[in-house]
């Protein structure tokens, strides 16, 4: 199919603007220069060597992953350098072993005594080091020790102190750059995420501890804050595609996203004022749970579109006021979906279609499971 155009493709399709692509990668790549923190860029949203390959410069150096899937995959196609940023689950410990004793540098992360005690119970071969990073919540509310608690200093100096383990680093996500509107916002966050880490950083260092420290995400990457060269790394991934949840956040414009999904017009129920599409929620997801003024996405080129509701395999589309014009809509016809989470989108694609200016280039396939 390469050299076609994109409506030469069965629907629902997964399509990528490499371009676009390629220059938010670029993007991040040159703000973090700037700022003089190493990028690590995650590999959640894709899970492709194409665009991890794209993310890290072509180095195979410097990633976060979010499963032992992923981070299998990669290693199998020669990157190094992988943080594997969730806490540590007991179940695979033995998995995060031979990864530890197969590549140079395999990390991993946790926020509790008892993990740190699993990685005990399993020294690594050939005198090999666990490298751990210690998950701090800064605010985020998920995983990770709050970084007020003292028990944060005491685990970050029981790593320290553990026979064939070292404390790689402090890692701080500070999701909650998600509830934010606007540039001011999003650096509020950062700024708070980058001060708490940094004081933590300090606490650390009073007792003769010193290791690297990362905090992250779209937002905060996409408008740092000064301080946050301070850091030794960030650790964005969704940038490289970005979506509408980003663009109304504020970290991106809808020019910005690289990814759609094709979808067509398989049905006309004048009794309803709607048309059927074949995107159900397997081709889109129900990330945003249909939040939007659009719904579930927005219907590219079409603003009085609404993507209404779903089903497994059909979308049911409705004007936001007014009859619908049927004759604008054909059964076959084409309408292009831009996702409002595209980490959740692209997880329902086994394969993206990649395309320059509407041409097909080729296919990217993602790594899937846990
Ligand atoms: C632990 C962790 N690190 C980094 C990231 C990347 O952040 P973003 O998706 O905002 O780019 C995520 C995203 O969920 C995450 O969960």
């Amino acid at each position: 199919m390469e050299g076609e155009l994109l409506s030469a493709l069965c629907t629902p399709a997964l399509v990528v603007d490499v371009d676009k692509v390629k220059r938010n990668a670029q993007r991040m790549i040159e703000r973090c220069q700037e700022l003089g923190v190493q990028l690590r860029p995650h590999m959640k949203t894709h899970k492709t060597i194409e665009c991890a390959d794209i993310m890290t410069g072509g180095s195979r150096r410097s990633i976060v992953v979010s499963t032992l899937a992923e981070a299998c995959f990669y290693a199998d196609h020669g990157f190094d350098d992988i943080l594997y940023a969730y806490s540590v689950p007991f179940d695979k410990v033995e998995r995060c072993a031979a990864l530890s004793e197969r590549l140079d540098l395999f990390q991993v992360l946790l926020d509790h005594p008892d993990a740190l005690e699993q990685l005990k119970k399993r020294p690594l071969r050939d005198g090999r080091q666990w490298h751990v990073w210690l998950k701090l919540d800064c605010g985020n509310g998920r995983a990770g020790v709050l970084h007020s608690d003292p028990e944060a200093v005491r685990l970050a100096q029981a790593i320290t102190e553990a026979e064939g383990v070292q404390l790689t680093g402090v890692y701080a996500h500070c999701g909650n750059t998600y509830n934010c509107k606007g540039v001011e916002q999003i650096q509020a966050v950062a700024q708070e995420t980058t001060s708490l880490t940094l004081q933590f950083m300090e606490k650390l260092k009073a007792i003769g501890i010193t290791c690297k420290s990362s905090i992250g995400s779209t937002p905060s990457c996409s408008h740092p804050v000064k301080d946050m060269a301070q850091l030794s790394e960030v650790h964005p991934g969704n940038y490289v595609f970005y979506d509408v949840q980003q663009s109304l956040i504020g970290s991106c414009s809808l020019e910005d996203v690289a990814v759609r999904v094709l979808t067509r017009v398989i049905g006309h129920c004048p009794h309803r004022n709607q048309l059927l599409i074949d995107c159900g929620w397997t081709g889109i997801s129900l990330d945003g749970a249909g939040k939007l003024p659009t719904g579930y996405a927005v219907i590219e080129g079409h603003p009085n579109l609404k993507l209404l509701s779903m089903t497994q395999e059909h979308g049911r589309v409705e004007p936001i006021s007014g009859p619908l014009d049927y004759s604008k809509y054909p059964l076959g016809s084409l309408l292009t979906l831009i996702p409002y989470h595209s980490c959740a989108t692209a997880m329902m694609h086994p394969v993206y279609h990649v395309h320059s200016e509407g041409r097909l280039l080729g296919k990217w396939t993602p790594t899937r499971g846990w």
